[in-house]
C-alpha cells in the first residue's frame, strides 16, 4: 500500500505546473488532496482530471499575495479532513525586471508571493502537525535560491530567505515529528516564465527557450513525491544546469565567469 494513501496533502499552485501534476501524482497514491491557487474554474479542471472523488478533495482558493486570512483556510481544511499531513508550498512567481527598474511595490508583491505566503501558511498549519506530532512542510524553491541571476532580484532573494527560515524551522521542530523538505528545480517545462512579472506589472508572456526544452512537470513531481518518501531534507531536480549549483559551491571563481554568460532568457 502506498505510504501515502489517505494522507491529506495540501497544494499550493495546484492550477498549473508542478502543483498540477503533483496532484496527479499524489491522486495516483490514495491521497486526499486540498488544492489551492486563485484560478477556482483551473482547480476544479485539476481535480476532475485527476479523477479524485469528491470526499477526497477539497477547493480552497486564495491569492499567496494576501495570506492574513491563512488562520481560516486552514479552519476549513481541518473541518473537513479534520489533519493535514503534508503542506507544499509550491504556488509561486517569477520575475524578468532589472533592480532599476522594479517597483518597491513589485518588489514587495514578489517577497508576498514567494515568501511570506510559505511562512504563513505553514505557521497556520504547524500547531495542528505538532498537536499530531507529526507532519511534513515542504518548500519549493530553487536554484535561483542558491544564487543570484539577471532580472530576478527579488525574486531570487524571496528564494534564498526560504532556506534561512525553513532551515531554522526544520531544528525547531524536527523533534516533535515535524519535517522540512527543501526542492530546487531547476528548469521545468511549465508557465513559471509566461507568468513571470515584469517591471510594468504585466506578465512576461513568453515561453523562455530555456524552459521549452526542459525537464516535464511530471517528472519533477515524480521527484518531489520521492524526495518526501524518503524523508530527503533538500533536493535539486532539473538536467544540467543543476550543475552550476555544484561549481557555485567548490569552484566560485569558475562560477562567476559562467554565471555572467548566460542569457537571462
Ligand atoms: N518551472 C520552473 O522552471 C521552476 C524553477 C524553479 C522553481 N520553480 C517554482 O515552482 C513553483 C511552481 O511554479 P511552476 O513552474 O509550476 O509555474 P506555473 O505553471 O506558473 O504555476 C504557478 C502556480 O502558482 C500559482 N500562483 C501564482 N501566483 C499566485 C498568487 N498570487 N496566488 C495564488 N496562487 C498563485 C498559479 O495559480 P493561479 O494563477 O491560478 O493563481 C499556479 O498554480 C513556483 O514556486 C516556482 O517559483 C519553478
Amino acid at each position: 500500500m502506498s505510504a501515502l494513501k489517505n494522507k491529506v496533502v495540501w497544494i499550493t499552485g495546484a492550477s498549473s505546473g508542478i502543483g498540477e501534476s503533483l496532484v496527479h501524482e499524489c491522486a495516483k497514491q490514495g491521497a486526499k488532496i486540498i488544492l489551492s491557487a486563485r484560478r477556482e474554474a483551473e482547480l476544479l479542471r485539476v481535480a476532475n482530471e485527476a479523477k479524485l472523488q469528491e470526499n477526497n478533495f477539497l477547493i480552497v482558493p486564495f491569492d499567496l499575495a494576501d495570506t492574513s486570512r491563512a488562520g481560516e483556510l486552514v479552519l476549513q481544511v481541518i473541518n473537513k479532513f479534520s489533519s493535514i499531513d503534508i503542506l507544499i508550498n509550491n504556488g509561486g512567481q517569477s520575475q524578468r525586471s532589472t533592480v532599476m527598474e522594479t517597483s518597491t511595490d513589485t518588489e514587495r508583491r514578489l517577497f508576498e508571493i514567494n515568501y511570506f505566503s510559505g511562512v504563513n501558511l505553514s505557521k497556520a498549519v504547524l500547531p495542528f502537525m505538532l498537536e499530531k506530532g507529526k507532519g511534513k512542510i515542504v518548500v519549493v524553491s530553487s536554484i535561483a535560491g542558491k544564487f543570484g541571476f539577471y532580472l530576478r532580484s527579488s525574486y531570487s532573494a524571496a528564494k534564498h530567505a526560504l532556506h534561512g527560515y525553513f532551515e531554522s524551522l526544520r531544528l525547531e521542530v524536527e523533534k516533535q515529528g515535524v519535517s522540512v523538505l527543501m526542492v530546487c528545480p531547476g528548469k521545468i517545462k511549465t508557465n513559471v516564465s509566461i507568468n513571470a512579472i515584469l517591471a510594468s506589472g504585466m506578465s512576461h508572456n513568453q515561453m523562455d527557450e530555456s524552459h521549452e526544452t526542459a525537464m516535464g512537470p511530471e517528472a519533477c513531481a515524480q521527484q518531489i513525491l520521492k524526495g518526501i518518501l524518503s524523508d530527503k531534507e533538500e533536493i535539486f531536480i532539473g538536467g544540467k544546469e543543476l550543475l552550476i549549483v555544484k561549481i557555485k559551491r567548490f569552484l566560485p571563481s569558475l562560477f562567476s565567469k559562467i554565471i555572467r554568460k548566460q542569457s537571462p532568457y
